[in-house]
């Protein structure tokens, strides 16, 4: 397929709490294709017209939604079955990332350095007292409560006094039946892009975050002046090339694909941990991700070819 005359589909939009985000992205990344002089049009998913994508009979589809519906495998299997390369990881990898319990117990299973936790499955049956002891006694405080499903930290809770933990773990349970009680990592916040090449993985510059806020919340992701990205991070080299070894084996174990952003911090050790990866990170002008890419010279608009290369060659 000649990238120059596909026909590219940019999706967004979708129905999780994410649509805003996924609009600004996906309106920034057609513009840009447009830019690059590319044959690229746009498509607003809302509950109930996905066939529509179809009927479009697009060569490629960039994926620019976050969070369910978009980002964990559905649209991906859709696109999959009917023969359409899209942008970004499979349907399996998709699936997991999105799910931070699937995704903690295979990063633990396979020996990826990531922050210890309990983990509570749908259809358990506990009681938050009981857990909230088992994890102070276990990791101490404070201690970091997340909803297994949600994004942009909707859904977590970094709870420092010993009486709040079980109040939080049933405030996190009313967003998600599923949920993760974490050991609190101290360190740097860093982020590391990476996108699959024809001759390999390739590392984007680390990103070191700094939040104006207590930790990376909703407010400090989007609200501009709320964090600042540092690139690259200021960490020693081998903490560095630890942190980009890391993310590959954590990419690869979880079976991504395409472009996606591995997010880890410093643990107390001062070694990296992996947090989480985003399979369809933000792409709006102000992101991390095209912010690393230009610290190396790429510029928007080659950042989003590369991305569409990447699903054509796949
Ligand atoms: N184990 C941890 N220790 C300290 N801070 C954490 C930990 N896990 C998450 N955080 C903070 O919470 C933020 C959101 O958590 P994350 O797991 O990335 O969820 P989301 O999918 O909502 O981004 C992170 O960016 C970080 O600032
Ligand atoms: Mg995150």
């Amino acid at each position: 397929m000649d990238i120059k005359t596909a026909k590219i589909l940019v999706v967004m939009g979708g129905t999780s709490s994410e649509r805003d985000i996924s609009l600004m992205s996906g309106n920034a990344v057609l513009e840009a294709l447009k830019g690059r002089g590319l044959n690229a049009g746009g498509f607003v998913l809302d509950g109930g017209n996905a066939a529509q994508i179809l009927q479009k009979n697009p060569d490629c589809v960039f994926i620019a939604l976050h969070g369910k519906g978009g980002e964990d495998g559905t649209i991906q299997g859709m696109l999959e079955i009917a023969g359409i390369p899209y942008t970004g990881s499979g349907v399996a990898g998709s699936a997991v990332c999105m799910n931070k319990v699937l995704s903690k117990k295979i990063l633990a299973e396979s020996g990826v350095r990531t922050a210890r936790y309990i983990s509570v499955s749908p259809g358990d049956d506990f009681c938050a007292e009981e857990l909230a002891r088992n994890a102070i006694d276990r990791f101490g405080l404070p201690l970091v409560i997340k909803a297994s499903c949600q994004g942009s930290s909707v859904g977590v809770e970094i709870v420092r006094e010993e009486t709040e933990v079980s109040g939080a773990i049933k405030r996190v349970y009313e967003y998600d039946k599923e949920l993760l009680i974490e050991e609190f990592l101290p360190g740097k916040e860093l982020t590391v892009p990476l996108l699959q090449k024809p001759d390999g993985l390739f590392a984007f510059p680390i990103i070191e975050i700094v939040s104006e806020n207590e930790f990376y919340d909703f407010e400090s992701k989007y609200q501009p002046g709320m964090s600042h990205h540092i690139i690259p991070a200021r960490i020693p080299e081998e903490t560095a090339a630890e942190a980009v070894e890391l993310a590959k084996k954590a990419y690869i174990c979880l079976n991504c694909g395409g472009l996606t952003r591995v997010d880890l911090m410093l643990g107390p050790d001062g070694e990296p941990y992996v947090v989480e990866l985003n399979t369809i990170p933000g792409m709006t002008a102000t992101s991390l991700v095209p912010d690393s890419a230009a610290a190396i010279g790429i510029g928007f608009g080659e950042l989003t070819e590369m991305i569409i290369r990447a699903a054509i060659e796949k």
